[in-house]
């Protein structure tokens, strides 16, 4: 049984991330400014320790010790009006904290220290990009969320001089229970969704279940160092995942929702669903890991039943 420390334990992809780690028996820890809350919201076997102010305050180092890898999910969400201080934390919260952590793992001694740190980031590396499609020797884009996505992975690679780095640039996580899938569902079993902006956008949708057992097989794979895209194999434009959504729950998806309507109730925020990256995660793929999800139509069929 492996010790495996996860920083966000209690948001969508980290709750994943534990269940997932729990079934093959390994040990989690979850890193969690609330710890009596993230208990009650966590699988059970997870263990919880406090890291109350990850922007602040290094790591808890008796946590990490001894711990075989840490998989760092923790941010400041990002769907929310990106006023300045929101932007300040979305950017802090990931960028200081991967500072905090790369501080711990270094003061730890050497035979203490994690193998491998898994550190999450995200296609909004790549910027806004149309119909290019893009690997990981894809040049970063300009814009607000790709500065603090190149600076966070930054801060991540830092710590190869202490143990492999791996940084999951993960697409758009298909779940149920957060994300950019669960804001919609309510308009689209309503009949009122349908195509965002032109729909000609990509959308680097991944399945879920394919987020976490990507990230366990970067644990185990010796092979998985630098930039890796988490996206499925198969990015779909923004209208063609509106039909495919629609016929999963067998709902009309015509409704378009113009790119000035998202402008002006969510400000600056609207470019993560008017614009996208058409991403492929050529890494993973000569890294020999499966999707269990490569098709959007069957992935959000799964995704609904579960
Ligand atoms: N979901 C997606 O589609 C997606 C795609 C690409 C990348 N990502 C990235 O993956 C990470 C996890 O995503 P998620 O969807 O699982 O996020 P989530 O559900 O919003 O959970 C993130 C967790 O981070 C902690 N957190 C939130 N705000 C924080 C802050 N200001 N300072 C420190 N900790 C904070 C919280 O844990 P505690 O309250 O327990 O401390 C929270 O449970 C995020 O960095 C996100 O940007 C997500």
């Amino acid at each position: 049984m492996a010790k495996i420390v996860v920083t966000g334990a209690t948001g969508t992809i980290g709750n994943a991330v534990c269940k997932h780690l729990l079934e093959r028996g390994d040990q989690p820890v979850a890193l969690s400014r609330n710890p009596a809350s993230a208990a009650s919201r966590l699988p059970q076997g997870v263990e919880v320790q406090a890291w109350r102010e990850p922007q602040a305050q290094m790591a808890p180092a008796e946590a990490l010790d001894g711990a075989q890898a840490i998989i760092h999910l923790l941010g400041e969400p990002i769907s929310q009006r990106w006023t300045e201080p929101v932007k300040q934390s979305i950017r802090d919260s990931r960028v200081l904290s991967t500072r905090m952590l790369t501080e711990t793992i270094a003061k730890l001694p050497e035979d203490r220290r994690p193998a491998v740190l898994i550190s999450q980031s995200a296609t909004g590396y790549y910027g806004p990009r149309g119909a290019e499609e893009l690997d990981e020797q894809a040049t970063p884009g300009e814009d607000f969320l790709a500065m603090v996505v190149r600076d966070w992975e930054q801060e991540a690679l830092r710590a190869e001089q202490y143990c492999r780095v791996a940084v999951m640039r993960t697409g758009v996580v298909l779940s149920k229970s957060g994300g950019a899938l669960a804001k919609m569902l309510p308009f689209f079993r309503a009949g009122i969704g349908g195509p965002v902006a032109s729909g000609r956008q990509y959308v680097p949708w991944v399945h879920i279940d394919d987020v976490a057992a990507a990230m366990v097989h970067c644990i185990d794979d010796g092979g998985a160092t630098g930039a890796l895209n988490l996206t499925a194999p198969h990015p779909v434009e923004n209208a063609e995942f509106s039909r495919a959504l629609g016929r999963a729950l067998h709902r009309p998806a015509v409704m378009p929702v113009p790119s000035l309507a998202l402008k002006l109730l969510y400000g600056e925020m609207s470019v993560i669903v008017t614009t996208g990256q058409r991403a492929v995660p050529r890494r993973l793929t000569d890294l020999g890991f499966h999707f269990a999800e490569p098709e959007i139509g069957p992935a959000l069929k799964r995704v609904l039943s579960q």
